[in-house]
Formats: structure tokens, sequence, C-alpha cells
């Protein structure tokens, strides 16, 4: 595919951010090109989660990638607690009128990777030392190898959609930038495996043993989670010992269902929660994984990176259907109102449910007493439905 030298939007990063950006730009007639450091089957390769709040689902469908996430995503209208041995279900439909869908975002990744190939736009993988220049002046633009070859794409705007490792972050001097960081000092062991879920709907468990999380792919395909030490390695654990650990952790019936089976993905991931603000810097705007991080626990990673890219495509629009600066201007504020209660609602939840190294009795107290109160007040229990299945753009 020959690129063109110029386009109005330079999207680095083909994530579910860059991708879904991308095809919004597109909708709306608006030239994009995406830079990807990656080649597709890698980026295709990465095993996230896959809760998608009703927003997310909004915006892939309004793309017109949202047919085989109708078809064989799973609708769930609410999620389990366990802890002291019980389950407690929170019914977000009937609190807040709310569902959610399970569907993994790698096949997000890829629906909206084919839409983009299938209606021509311009994407790059393998494009390497990506360098932003000029994004404080009104002619920013991109270079990038190919090949062996450096290019260049000339461009109005650059969203940068690369994630935490990216170079768009990076590109933003320190002294603009400030970063707001929490590391926990825990980590998820997640398995992938061809068993049945051992419920309809996620189980979220505390227990004094850690944190465990049964989710999944679909009837057929469960995706488990315990709680580990950060320094803890995969090798540690064959998939006895995890089911074994596992099955302490969760609540009877639980275990009764909980199917074994040979892991098909086994990993150790850490968590943080990391905002960098702002998320404009001259021409150059961050969505997604580029300017915050949550832990997993609330299921807003991916759900993120969608309204980020859902304010930046309407500021866009608005800039250049309307010929108004308002929305691109606004963006930094509007995008991190949203991220920050994203934020505070994974660290509640990862509050909530973990267990903290060293905890005192009274902080162990604290957190029964903080589930106790959700289980036991509506008002909790909407604030907890509300949050989980997304708050509004
Ligand atoms: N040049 C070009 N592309 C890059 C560069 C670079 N220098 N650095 C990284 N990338 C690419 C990565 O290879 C990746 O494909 O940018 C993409 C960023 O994608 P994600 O990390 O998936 O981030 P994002 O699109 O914001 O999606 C956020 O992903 O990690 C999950 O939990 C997270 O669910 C959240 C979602
Ligand atoms: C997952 O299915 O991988 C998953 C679901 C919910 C979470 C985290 C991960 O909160």
């Amino acid at each position: 595919m020959t690129l063109p030298k110029r386009t109005q939007v330079a999207i680095i990063g083909a994530g579910p951010a860059g991708l879904l950006l991308g095809q919004l730009l597109h909708k709306a007639g608006i030239d994009a090109v995406i830079l990807e450091l990656r080649s597709a089957d890698y980026v295709l390769g990465r095993i996230r989660a896959g809760v998608i709040e009703t927003g997310t689902v909004g915006l892939l469908e309004e793309v017109g990638c949202a047919a085989r996430l109708r078809r064989e995503g799973l609708v769930h209208e609410g999620v389990e607690i366990s802890f002291g041995g019980a389950r407690h279900r929170i019914n977000f439909h009937q609190l807040v009128g709310r569902s959610v869908v399970v569907y993994g975002q790698t096949e997000i990744t890829r629906d909206l990777m084919e839409a983009r190939a299938a209606c021509g736009a311009p994407t790059l993988y393998e494009a390497e030392d990506v360098i932003l220049h000029d994004v404080t002046t009104a002619r920013p633009y991109v270079t990038f190898k190919k090949d062996g070859a450096v290019q260049r794409l000339d461009c109005d705007f650059i969203a940068g959609c690369d994630g935490s490792h990216g170079v768009s972050r990076r590109s933003i001097p320190t002294d603009v930038q400030q970063v707001f960081e929490r590391a926990y000092p825990f980590g998820w062991l997640g398995i992938l495996v061809d068993k049945p879920p051992v419920s309809e709907e996620l189980i979220y468990a505390n227990h004094e043993r850690g944190f465990a999380l049964c989710s999944m792919r679909s009837h057929t395909r469960s995706r488990l989670y315990i709680q580990c030490d950060l320094d803890d390695k995969v090798e540690n654990w064959s998939d006895a010992r995890f089911y074994d650990e596992l099955a302490k952790r969760l609540d009877a019936t639980a275990v009764a269902r909980l199917e074994q089976g040979a892991s098909i993905e086994k990993s150790i991931a850490p968590l943080r929660s990391f905002v960098a603000e702002p998320m404009r810097y001259g021409q150059l705007f961050l969505a997604g994984d580029a300017a915050h991080i949550v832990p997993p626990t609330g299921a807003k990673g991916l759900n993120l990176a969608a309204s980020d890219v859902f304010y930046l495509s309407r500021a866009l629009m608005e800039f250049y259907i309307e010929k108004s600066r308002a929305g691109i201007d606004a963006y930094s504020a509007t995008a991190l109102a949203r991220v920050w209660k994203a934020v505070r609602f994974s660290w509640w939840m990862t509050s909530m449910l973990h267990r903290f190294p060293n905890s005192s009795g009274f902080e162990q107290r604290i957190q029964h007493t903080e589930l106790d109160y959700l289980i036991t007040s509506e008002h909790a229990l909407r604030a907890m439905a509300e949050n989980y299945a997304g708050l509004p753009y």
C-alpha cells in the first residue's frame, strides 16, 4: 500500500484506541493514516480482558463493527462478589437499567482491523522508529522507517494511541506533563482454558488468601485469575497448583462447578494506576493507554480508551466540519474528567477485593465493612452498578 505523503490525522498505534478512532474519522470523511510498530498478527496475539460497556458497544456499532460482538458476545446483566464464603449478585439491569457484553478485546481488535482493511483506509504495520516532529506548530509531521527507508507523513493533528510504552507520551516535555501513579503490591496470575465457566456471570472473590476472578470468553472458554506476589514466576505455578489455590478462594458452589483443564495461556500481570496530564500538547492528543493505565479489577482499560476516542473523534469532527476549535481545546479536560472516575472505581475495586500484604486488623475490618456496606445498601449497589456498567460520556 502506498501511503499518502499528507493526511489530516496521523494515528500512532493500531490497538483498540487507534483503530476505533480511525474508523470513526473514516466514517466522518476525515483522512487518517495509522502507523503501527508491530505486525497485525502480533497485535492480535495479545491476550486482553473482555468486559464491554454499553458506550463502547455503541461506538463499535457506529462504525459497523458490532455484528460479531452481537452474535458471539455474552450479555451480562450482573456480576457476583464473593466474600466470607458467600456470593452476592449485583444486578445492573435492575439497579441502573444497564448491562455489559463479555467479548474478548482481541476480537474487537480483529473486527476493527478487518473493517479498516475492507474500506481501504491506510494502515502501515511494522512502521519503525516513529518520531513526532513540530507538534506545537500548525504543521506537525511524523517520520518513520519502513523496510529500512525513512519516510515522512505531514498532518494537521497527531493522535497518540500507542499505549503505555509508546513514543507519543514521551514526546511531551516532562516540565509540561504531570504524572499520577499508584503501583499495587501484588499481581494477577491468569490462565485461559477451554472449559465452561464456573458460573453464568463473572465472580470477583475477596478471600484471606487473596483475590480471585472467574471470567470467560465464551460458554466453552474460561479466563481465571488469582492474586499472586509481584515477584512470583509463572513457572512456579503448575495448572494443578493454580486450580488448587483458586478453589481455596471460591465458595463451595463455584468449586463444585470448577472444571480443570490444561491452560492454553498463563501469565502474570502487575497492577498499577497511572494518569498523565494533560492529554493534549499542541497538535498531539493522547488517547487510551498512552495517557492512563488502570488495574484490571474494574474492567475499564478498553472502555476508557473508547471514551477518549469518543471525545477526540467528536472534537476533530467539530474542527473539520463545524470549523470550531471548542472541542479540541476542551478535549484534555473532558477526557480526564471521565478518566479519573474510572481510575477511582478501579482503585476502589482493587482496594476492596485484594489482600494487601501487612494490612492491619483495622484495615481488614474496613475492607470487610466496605463489602458488607456494598451488599446491604441499595445506594452503594446502585453506585457500583453504574460505574461497572459504564458512566455516561
Ligand atoms: N510506534 C507505533 N506504534 C506503537 C509504538 C510506536 N512507537 N509503540 C507502541 N505502538 C503500538 C503497539 O504495538 C500497540 O499495538 O500501539 C498500540 C497500542 O495499543 P494498546 O496497548 O492496546 O493500547 P490502546 O489502544 O490504548 O488500548 C487500551 O489495551 O492494554 C489494553 O488494558 C488496555 O484495554 C486497554 C487497551
Ligand atoms: C477478563 O475477562 O479477562 C477480565 C474480566 C473482568 C476484569 C478483568 C479481566 O475485571
